[in-house]
């Protein structure tokens, strides 16, 4: 999502005419998005700011903006805090860019974090910065209003709102025109969809499948309570529709999704991966998991490790809880589980998931998929890598292949991350 609104910064900024630099010694402004989802994220921009100030030194002209969330959620706290910083704007406000720089630039610090309830950025056309030309991120609708336990999102993105359907479809149509073969279409909560029309998430997925066959589509993130059959059906009926599903867990304890204000229990979900498994064979299922939520025992973590090898994920994104001021676990929790024991648990975690996703990758030897070339491996420069429509890693012999091709390529080995294969 940062990704997709540093491209729609951007384009605000070309049109103003600003250009970017690969060369950070010759910015006359430095922007840096940020995260607030966990207190690594936020330490981690605090370190990068940091850096920044020898540049300011080296220019006392350099201005230096934060955006995104940690913006948001921190406001002028973050112009005491960190002296460096002149701009300060929250995810909502940066059609206002421009003026808060003219602001800067008079020598005053300049902050907008007002959050709205409908922009959407529709009309803004993103600059693809760092795009392989190939797959491109489409922001659907933005905000959250889930409000699970641990989740500063809903803080600091605001109220939930679609961005009509025409523009999204004509976004896909232009990236496609321009040789662009997969979209991703990217929301806090996707299936939350809607337009004023009528248009849920499974309608506006079809009609972006329909802008091409040779337009692969893919979404980002689905929350288990809200996956339905029609989205599944809607997929079955498109084959250019990833199969790959992306649905975050978080915990495999009732319990600890009560906690969680995750609306949704262990049986519900395992109802949802029975749909997919029916609906969907062959679809990859890929999920997230939170360690050490407040007062998680034993016997939960057990609970997540069970749910883990029974759904037997292709691949996890797997964190320790990390307590985000002003939330609902912060108010109502205490974040109570040692540090230690958080580490040990996500080990284990992560162990887990390197087993499974080997064992899943080493399922697929002797298969063929068709995979979409992205980029020409760093190693050699003689192999061709991309993904196949489950979303995974496929390294072949590059011959006269060249990003954007699709390849049927047959899988002759793997290793936990890659699958790799010849061309047939
Ligand atoms: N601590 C740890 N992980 C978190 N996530 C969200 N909030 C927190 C938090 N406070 C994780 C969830 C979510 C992913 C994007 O980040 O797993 O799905
Ligand atoms: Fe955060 Fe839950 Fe919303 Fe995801 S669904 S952004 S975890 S509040």
């Amino acid at each position: 999502m940062n990704f997709s609104d540093t491209q729609i910064v951007g384009s605000i900024m070309t049109d103003h005419n600003f250009e970017t630099t690969g060369n950070i010694a010759e910015a006359d402004l430095i922007f840096v998005n940020t995260c607030s989802i966990r207190d690594n994220a936020e330490k981690r921009v605090r370190a990068r700011l940091q850096e920044f100030k020898r540049y300011k030194k080296q220019k006392p002209g350099l201005i230096i903006g934060v955006l995104g969330c940690m913006a948001e959620r921190l406001k002028e706290q973050l112009i005491s805090e960190e002296k460096m910083v002149d701009v300060i704007v929250g995810p909502d406000a940066y059609r206002d860019l421009p003026r808060l720089l003219n602001v800067a630039e008079g020598g005053q610090k300049a902050i907008n974090v007002i959050l709205s309830a409908d922009e959407t950025y529709a009309d803004i056309n993103p600059v693809r910065l760092d795009s392989n030309g190939v797959s491109a991120f489409i922001s659907i609708m933005r905000g959250c209003e889930n409000f699970c336990s641990y989740c500063v999102v809903p803080y600091t993105r605001g109220r939930e709102r679609s961005r009509d359907p025409l523009t999204i479809v004509k976004e896909a149509g232009e990236l496609f025109s321009e040789g662009y073969r997969e979209v991703t279409l990217l929301g806090q909560n996707v299936n939350s969809y809607k337009w004023d029309d009528g248009t849920g998430f499974s309608k506006l997925l079809e009609r972006v499948a329909m802008v091409n066959p040779l337009l692969r589509v893919r979404f980002a993130t689905s929350h288990p309570k809200d996956l339905t059959d029609e989205l599944l059906h809607t997929m079955a009926a498109y084959p250019n529709i990833c199969r790959s599903i992306h649905l975050p867990v978080q915990s495999g304890s009732d319990r600890i999704l009560k906690l969680m204000n995750r609306k949704y229990d262990s049986s519900w979900y395992r109802q949802r991966i029975e749909a997919i498994r029916k609906i969907l064979p062959g679809c990859a299922i890929s999920t997230d998991i939170i360690t050490g939520f407040c007062s998680e025992t034993d016997q939960d973590h057990r609970d997540t490790l069970d749910m883990m090898n029974w759904v037997a994920y292709d691949y996890a994104f797997m964190f320790k809880y990390s307590e985000r001021p002003d939330t609902l676990a912060h108010k109502k929790y205490k974040d109570d589980v040692p540090e230690e024991v958080k580490s040990v648990r996500l080990q284990e975690i992560i162990n887990l998931q390197q087993e499974l996703s080997f064992r899943s990758n080493h399922a697929d030897i002797g298969k063929t998929f068709e995979v979409l070339a992205e980029s020409v491996s760093r190693k050699s420069g003689k192999e061709l890598s991309g993904r196949n429509s489950q979303n995974k890693v496929v390294v072949f012999p590059k011959k006269d292949y060249k990003p954007g091709d699709f390849i049927n390529v047959k899988v002759n080995a793997c290793t936990p991350a890659t699958l790799k294969g010849e061309v047939i």
